[in-house]
């Protein structure tokens, strides 16, 4: 028999918790379709009192198509190089006093950084901090929708240039590295998006862009700063606080994401990431 999952959609119709599943389980054909067709059309999805480890971590995730590795090969996990781990605590079980990431605490869409940027991002968290340590996520489809036709008229066409060194500078992390450099090269996207499955506009922009193509860098500067503060006002945002056993998934297509701020001198902070490869945003 297969499952009957049940969504409890965020009354703004961004966000949706998932119930009657067991991701750990052999999930049936149908209820997988379910999920698949709920994080198109709410876009970040969250599943309670999930009990997974990494290899069931990962078999779900490739379900939604093959996986990436983390152009930071620091945080890759030792023996599943798929999985990525971003947490304050050592080898050892000790605090290690900082949070280890973080380009994570800045609004961003995961991987924008390459011409085939990430997909679907699913995150569990084996040490949940008890304050703050939240993830926020801001809706990119509804911040275009409510642009006036001027605006948007104003912004399709022109491109954005995504980079993973600037990126780095900007978010006052480790320089990038000339591995990694040489691996990222900057590349450009479209600043409004389609999403290839729901036809929906989207602003795809966050901290891997830099600057706009054939602009000067201050005034695209300010244009991608400015359409940040427009879409992560409140009124599109969702704030995933987390507890115990949570998964998160989201689609990067048409969100952004940050981390808000947690004592990470005190609190225990880890989340295991994998993330389902893209394709070149048109
Ligand atoms: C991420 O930005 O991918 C990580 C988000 C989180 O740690 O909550």
């Amino acid at each position: 028999m297969s499952e009957l999952i049940e969504i409890k959609a965020e009354t703004t119709g961004f966000g949706a918790e998932i119930g009657g599943v067991d991701l750990g389980s052999e999930i049936s054909d149908e209820a997988f379709a379910a999920i698949r067709a709920a994080i198109v059309k709410h876009k970040v999805l969250v599943f309670r009192e999930q009990h997974l480890d990494d290899d069931k971590h990962l078999a779900f995730a490739q379900r939604f198509g093959p996986l990436e590795g983390h152009i930071n090969r620091s945080s890759r996990h030792s023996d599943l190089p798929k999985i990525q781990i971003f947490g304050n605590v050592d080898g050892d079980g000790n605090i290690i006093g900082y949070h280890p990431e973080k380009g994570t605490l800045v609004w961003h869409t995961d991987k924008s950084y390459v011409a085939t940027p990430s997909l679907f991002t699913i995150l569990r968290s084996p040490a949940v901090a008890r304050q703050g340590g939240d993830t926020l996520f801001a809706d990119m489809v509804r911040a275009y929708e409510d642009l006036d036709a001027a605006e948007q008229t104003r912004l399709d066409g022109l491109r954005a240039v995504h980079d993973w060194k600037r990126s780095r500078e900007k978010s006052d992390e480790r320089a990038a590295t000339a591995d990694e450099i040489a691996a990222a090269p900057p590349v450009d996207h479209p600043l409004i998006r389609t999403h290839p499955e729901t036809k929906a506009r989207a602003i795809y922009m966050g901290n891997h862009a830099s600057h706009i193509l054939d602009w000067d860098q201050g005034d695209g500067e300010a244009l991608l700063a400015a359409l940040e503060r427009h879409a992560t006002q409140e009124k599109y945002v969702y704030r995933h606080q987390w507890r115990d056993n949570d998964v998160l998934m989201w689609d990067n297509r048409c969100t952004i994401h940050c981390v808000t701020g947690y004592d990470a001198a005190k609190e225990r902070r880890v989340v295991h990431r994998a993330v389902v490869q893209g394709d070149v945003p048109v």
